[in-house]
């Protein structure tokens, strides 16, 4: 991980030790930043051809995987470089697994099935964010259930994340908003996901393994930087300082969830963002509070931490708040989710194992519907209230 404004201009050099060809993943809304100038021109620099595809598509549809697959083989690219956001990022992990091995990308799936290394990759953000930077999953759509899935493999986490938060100037406000609470979502769900007793096979069998006490350490920190900068980010897009902080934040916490995983908020924002055609960081954002609370008796230390960390004396008021403040709809009725589908979206969530069953509270489709009403109504409250 390499840090720090200008940063980006490293790219060049690191790539230059893989080999003469760079295929270089990027979108049309980067392609002509200057951000992106500084890498291609650090590139160009250090002797490395450019093989520049530009097509990213939002929330990586398989058709855009194919043409970036397509792109690269006769290319044929030593090292791939990244500019971008999530989907960016996780176009090039996919591009860079299928360069090396057999598809479809299907095969995948499961967790930790991906064979051996895949090619190379320099991975440069331009959201603070999704922390793909540094995460082993490319999360893309697959074209026959529309939902998103996970690819998660240690074999896709990037070999270098140049993090420059002057590539994270130009972010528009809605995005800032919604991939900031994206980075905030990973923070305090990796902070209070489930913990598994550390042994050799559970360890091995998956990348992401239940909190720990390096997630802990790194979540904490992310969770107090991002709500300390969240706001600013969003209201001065040309605040360095708390570009830098939120880059920095997202960059722990893709770090903490990447070893930990993430639970509810996530399985739950997979339906929700399908049905709703909204955005990861809306989704994840909105619903963070209500798992939060769903979760709070499970999670009293890590809550009285939280609240340390944020200045605040109940995190769930304070998540709430922050999403509001920065934006975020204050329903699941409000994207126009109707109350009779919200049973279907806990339906639909359940099966997403990977994340459902590192949830520090057991779910099941009424739990998950539970969150979802409460969700629905905008009121967090709601899950306490039928506690007692
Ligand atoms: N791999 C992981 O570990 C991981 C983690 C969380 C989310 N995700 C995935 O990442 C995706 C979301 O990524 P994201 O929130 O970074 O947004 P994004 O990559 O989907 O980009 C959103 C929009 O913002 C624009 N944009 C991004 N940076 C910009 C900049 N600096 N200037 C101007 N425009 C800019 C893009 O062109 C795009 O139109 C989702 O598909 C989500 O599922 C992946
Ligand atoms: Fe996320």
């Amino acid at each position: 991980m390499i840090f720090g404004t200008g940063m980006a201009s490293a790219a060049g050099p690191l790539a230059a030790g893989y080999g003469d060809r760079a295929l270089v993943v990027t979108d049309p809304n980067i392609v002509g930043s200057p951000g992106f100038e500084s890498v291609r021109t650090s590139l160009h620099e250090a002797g490395v051809d450019v093989g520049v595809f530009s097509e990213a598509v939002v929330d990586v549809p398989e058709s855009t995987i194919a043409q970036a697959v397509e792109y690269a083989a006769p290319y044929r690219p030593d090292v791939v470089v990244a500019v971008g956001g999530g989907s960016t990022i996780d176009l090039a992990k996919v591009t860079a697994l299928l360069a090396r091995h057999p598809g479809p990308l299907s095969s995948y799936y499961p967790v930790e099935s991906v064979p051996g290394p895949v090619l190379p990759l320099i991975a440069v953000p331009t959201t603070a964010g999704t922390g793909s930077e540094v995460t082993p999953v490319s999360v893309i759509t697959d074209a026959t259930t529309r939902m998103k899935v996970g690819i998660a493999s240690r074999h896709l986490i990037p070999r270098h994340a140049l993090c420059d938060p002057l590539l994270t100037v130009g972010a528009p406000r809605t995005v800032t908003a919604h991939s900031g609470m994206d980075a905030l979502a990973h923070a305090v769900e990796s902070f209070m996901a489930i913990r598994r007793p550390p042994t050799a096979s559970t360890v091995l069998a998956r990348p992401q393994v239940g909190k720990n006490p390096l997630s802990d350490t790194l979540a904490l920190t992310a969770a107090g930087d991002i709500c300390a900068n969240l706001a600013r980010a969003v209201e001065d897009g040309d605040d360095l300082d708390a570009r830098s902080a939120m880059l920095y934040g997202s960059l722990l916490a893709g770090i903490a969830f990447g070893n930990a995983g993430v639970t509810a908020a996530h399985a739950l924002q997979f339906a929700v963002g399908a049905a709703t055609h909204t955005s990861h960081g809306l989704g994840t954002g909105l619903l963070l509070p209500y798992v939060m609370e769903f979760n709070r008796p499970a999670r009293s230390a890590e809550m009285a931490a939280l609240a340390g960390v944020m200045g605040c004396t109940d995190p769930v008021a304070a998540v709430h708040a922050l999403g509001l403040r920065v934006g975020l709809p204050a329903s699941l009725a409000e994207i126009g989710v109707e109350a009779g589908q919200v049973r279907r979206l806990a339906e639909d969530s359940v099966g997403i194992r990977r994340l459902v069953d590192n949830n520090p509270v057991p779910l099941d489709v009424d739990a998950l519907e539970q969150i979802l009403t409460a969700a629905w109504h905008g009121e967090p409250h709601r899950l306490s209230t039928a506690r007692v």
